[in-house]
């Protein structure tokens, strides 16, 4: 027995050394394809009109339209065809209506048959407050489809939309009532399938192996699938994360030699590949469509098991007899899930920022950001002790370098214990953080969910004393691998469990910790070194003896959920979290920011990480980023600073490293590269105003701060498939070069107004593609019709800039008009829900400029207070040659005449601009062009 532990560990111990010199590429057969994995075999190899099911005993109730689906007395069994695959009793549908275009689509067990176990439906995600936005439905009306034996069952869904139930064949379909045009379906194709759950009887063989791993599956097959089509659509796009494009491909079908779904299962994938299917470390069952006709709609599945997606191929079904409508186009797709429930919604759109307005208003906006979390993070695999930590923060001002906050990776621990310290590396946690912050600086710590089964260590006496882990199939504490060795998993579905793991943060138990210490949650998918696929087995236990197959998906939101509760409750609910997680679902926009995970400096790393943050964004997490420079390997120079530049302009920017690299911080590659990466980063910074509105309106509407080029031009076909260039906000074009000696770039620049770049504020014609210099930056465009804030005094970090004036760029279009806004309220607390923050909007026209007041008053008056002033306005575009401008209501004349652009050395003056108008950025006010 001994001897068997003995070899255990050893094998172990090569396992962690594998992971941990990582120079190997990535271990396709370390995971499942779609072949090994008997429900999806099963799922993709069913021919349209499978399904033959019927909808019966149609009603409202409760507000909701209601029926059984049976199979009906007449249907004979194909002998040929498995008897699991037929439903042998009813399953329950429910249709519910939201407000603003939202259908709610429930398919589960029938309570009342005594299935063996209650299907896990996932409870933690969708906003209490969603189910106040429910329309009670008060009738349907009946009517035929195509002849059909049965009615069909219409209800009010929009303003010009509404849901139909066809009974017989059973189908579930949005359309526009007028033109009577379907917008999305479910099970137009017949693809529906529910195994439901079974009592084992003798001689079933439930059991699945892969690898050297065995599950149980007590509960037999509990899988379900169907095909959802998306009707005048010419693209597909979201459910990450996937390393790929952000158009997603079809992987069935005609003209496909042989692709894997799109799979949706949180794993910890060492150096994955780009343009790959194959599933990541986070996964959101959320997918958007975009067409020149319908525009934009969305069906999300909150399901929590693996799933995998196959976009098909147009004439995929060309053998079936099934006919729709054939005058729109269409793309269908099949989703497939292990296990759960049906609990779908399906958005209408019609614009592409209804649908994330949509989706947000069932899983959450993304929280607001502190300011200094908006900053650029410099982090590194690992910051070694005290002194490199001191070293690295005095070269960045030694360098003029801003930079807002300092890492440090899992070696900071004692031996992978998290909320401890290496005392003889790290002997003065609080003051080596007292004197970041003196500097304006914060610093993060990692605490990952594998806990050391280490009877000295305080957390795992506590969890196991309290029965606070996940069980294995037996009800033993599950046991795995992972950087300390032998390691349990907190069980964080139980809110108990959240709770006290919320209660670690407090000072009083993370010795060490300061205000200015923050959190990172890595290897939460969760990562396991011997166990199948890197995870977790699927017959392991949960809270509630949920199956973890059941959960898998949202294990690292839960965990991340209740790390960001900690920071929340160690201040008593004044201060933002901030916690980075590498896991996510849908919701984690709610309680942190996430990263790509373990990428590679290669230059194709660099372009795809720009489509999965875009898609990270239109699906609800905002505020993502990707590892500057790649994880894996040494960036050449020239990539490293193409990386800066283009990362300066995502939501999360940090430099990031894995310890067999070589120091790559940005002053490493003599003076010419310094220069570059520090004008990135003081790019980012002079925008930092603008970036910090843009992620206030994505906490409010939902809307991401970078968005793909069709979310702001959805009439612009030539926008579709661009995933080489995003907009920041409304106002922003940034085209990134992702290859080497790139002297120049070619840009498309949508619409038919003017772009200006935005170093030299050249005009460029838009509505064609514009080949333009990317010698020492990348291009970037403001487009005009917008008003651009910015802060251009260079400082260390951002706290340091709190005071400074603004600079106003205005981008007048053709009419000579241009919009923009401003928020800013004190960067950290939660008063802003209280009113306490300053909106405004600027107005340009007709030669006048007016900031509007967009917050709302409160009788108390204005509850956050600002002395900062605007100290330049620059006018792109303005042909009149203005001498001078007055300011009302102080009736005072400024003057107007040439100035630069940028504030830097050699930039010459070039663009108009009104100099110290000095007007507060609180006030109402109106400065008329003379
Ligand atoms: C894996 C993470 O993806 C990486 O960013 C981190 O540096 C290592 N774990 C070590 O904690």
């Amino acid at each position: 027995m001994r001897s068997i532990v003995v070899l255990h560990h050893f094998l172990c111990l090569l396992l962690l050394l594998s992971h941990l010199n990582s120079v190997s590429s990535w271990k396709k057969e370390e995971f499942r394809n779609c072949d090994q994995t008997p429900f999806c075999k099963r799922a993709r190899s069913r021919k349209p009109q499978h399904c033959k099911l019927i909808a019966t005993d149609v009603a409202i109730q409760n507000g909701d339209l209601t029926a059984r689906l049976i199979t009906p007395k007449n249907f004979e069994q194909n002998p040929d065809e498995d008897s699991s695959e037929i439903a042998s009793k009813p399953l329950i549908l429910s249709l519910s209506v939201y407000h603003n275009g939202i259908l709610r689509l429930k398919i589960d067990e029938d309570p009342s048959q005594n299935p063996p176990k209650k299907r896990f439906e996932v409870p933690d995600v969708i906003l209490p407050e969603f189910e106040s936005k429910k329309l009670w439905l008060q009738r349907h009306t009946k009517e035929v489809i195509n002849g059909d034996s049965a009615d069909s069952f219409v209800v009010y869904l929009f303003d010009g939309y509404e849901a139909v139930l066809r009974s017989d064949p059973l189908e579930v379909f949005v359309r526009e009532q007028t033109s009577g045009n379907r917008v999305l379906s479910f099970n137009s194709h017949g693809l529906f399938d529910f195994e439901q759950l079974r009592v084992k009887k003798e001689g079933d063989d439930w059991e699945e192996r892969f690898r050297s791993h065995t599950d149980s599956r007590p509960y037999g097959p509990q899988s379900i699938s169907f095909d959802v089509s998306f009707h005048g659509a010419d693209f597909v796009y979201g459910i990450p994360e996937h390393a790929t494009t952000l158009s997603l491909k079809p992987t069935n079908g005609p003209g496909i030699e042989h692709s894997e779904p799109y799979r949706l299962f949180n794993l910890d994938v060492f150096e994955y590949i780009p343009e790959s299917p194959f599933g990541l470390y986070g996964s959101i069952p959320f997918m958007l469509s975009h067409g020149k006709s319908h525009g934009t709609s969305g069906f999300f599945w909150l399901n929590a098991a693996e799933m995998q997606i196959d976009v098909l191929a147009p004439g995929w079904d060309s053998e079936s007899s099934i006919s729709l409508p054939s005058d729109q186009k269409r793309i269908d797709t099949l989703w497939m899930s292990e296990a759960g429930i049906i609990d779908s919604f399906f958005f209408i759109g019609p614009k592409p920022k209804d649908v994330v307005k949509q989706y947000t208003t069932v899983t959450g906006t993304s929280a607001m950001p502190q300011l200094f979390a908006t900053g650029y993070h410099q982090c590194r695999w690992n910051y070694r002790d005290e002194e490199d930590v001191k070293n690295v923060d005095s070269k960045f001002d030694e360098h003029d370098i801003p930079y807002d906050v300092l890492w440090l990776d899992i070696e900071h621990t004692d031996g992978k214990r998290y909320f401890t310290w290496d005392r003889v590396l790290f002997p003065n946690p609080e003051e080596m953080q007292k004197d970041l912050a003196s500097r304006g600086r914060k610093m993060v710590t990692i605490v990952d969910p594998h806990i050391k089964r280490d009877e000295g260590y305080h957390i795992h006496k506590e969890a196991s004393k309290n029965g606070y882990y996940v069980k294995d199939s037996s009800g033993k504490d599950y046991d795995g691998w992972c950087w300390p060795g032998s390691s349990s998993y907190i069980d964080m579905v139980n809110p108990e469990i959240r709770s006290w793991w919320a209660d670690k943060f407090a000072y009083t138990e993370y010795i060490g910790s300061t205000p200015s210490l923050y959190i990172w949650n890595d290897m939460n998918e969760p990562s396991v070194f011997n166990g199948p696929e890197v995870s977790m087995p699927r017959d392991a236990l949960h809270y509630g003896n949920v199956e973890h197959r059941e959960l898998h998906n949202a294990y690292g939101y839960y965990f991340h959920m209740a790390t960001s509760d900690g920071l929340l409750k160690r201040e008593k609910g004044q201060d933002r979290p901030f916690v980075l997680s590498r896991a996510f679902f849908p919701g984690t926009q709610r309680y942190g920011t996430v990263w790509t995970g373990d990428n590679t400096a290669e230059w194709e790393q660099l372009r795809v990480s720009v489509p999965m943050i875009l898609t990270l964004g239109i699906t609800g997490i905002t505020f993502s980023g990707a590892d500057v420079g790649g994880f894996f390997g040494n960036p050449d120079t020239e990539l490293l600073v193409r990386w800066y530049q283009v990362a300066a302009y995502l939501p999360f920017f940090r430099g990031h490293a894995h310890h067999d690299t070589k120091r790559r911080e940005p002053w490493l590659f003599g003076e010419r590269n310094t220069e570059l990466m520090r004008e990135a980063i003081r790019v980012r910074y002079t925008l930092l105003p603008y970036f910090y509105t843009l992620f206030r309106e994505a906490n409010v509407s939902g809307v991401p701060v970078a968005r793909p080029l069709w979310m702001e031009f959805p009439e612009d076909e030539s926008t579709f498939n661009n995933d080489e260039a995003f907009m920041v906000g409304n106002g922003l074009l940034v085209q990134g070069v992702y290859t080497q000696n790139a002297k120049d770039a070619t840009v498309y620049l949508p619409g038919d107004e003017t772009w200006y770049d935005l170093r030299t504020g050249t005009a460029y014609k838009g509505g064609k593609s514009q080949k333009v210099d990317a010698s020492g930056a990348i291009p970037v465009f403001q487009r005009s019709g917008t008003i651009i804030p910015r802060k251009d005094r260079f400082r260390r970090s951002t706290v340091q800039m709190e005071n400074d004036p603004y600079t106003l760029v205005i981008a007048l279009d053709s009419s000579g008009k241009a919009e923009g806004e401003l928020y800013i309220d004190d960067g950290k607390s939660y008063e802003f829900k209280n009113g306490a923050y300053i909106h405004r909007k600027f107005v340009f026209s007709n030669g006048k400029l007016t900031s509007v007041n967009l917050a709302m008053s409160t009788s108390a008056g204005p509850k956050f207070l600002s002395d900062c002033t605007i100290e330049r306005i620059i006018l792109l575009g303005h042909l009149t040659k203005s001498k001078s401008a007055r300011v009302e209501p102080t009736n005072h004349v400024t003057e107007v005449e040439l100035g630069p652009l940028q504030i830097r050395t050699g930039v010459r003056p070039s663009v108009l601009t009104i100099r110290k108008p000095n007007v507060k950025v609180s006030d109402d006010w109106s400065i008329q062009l003379l």
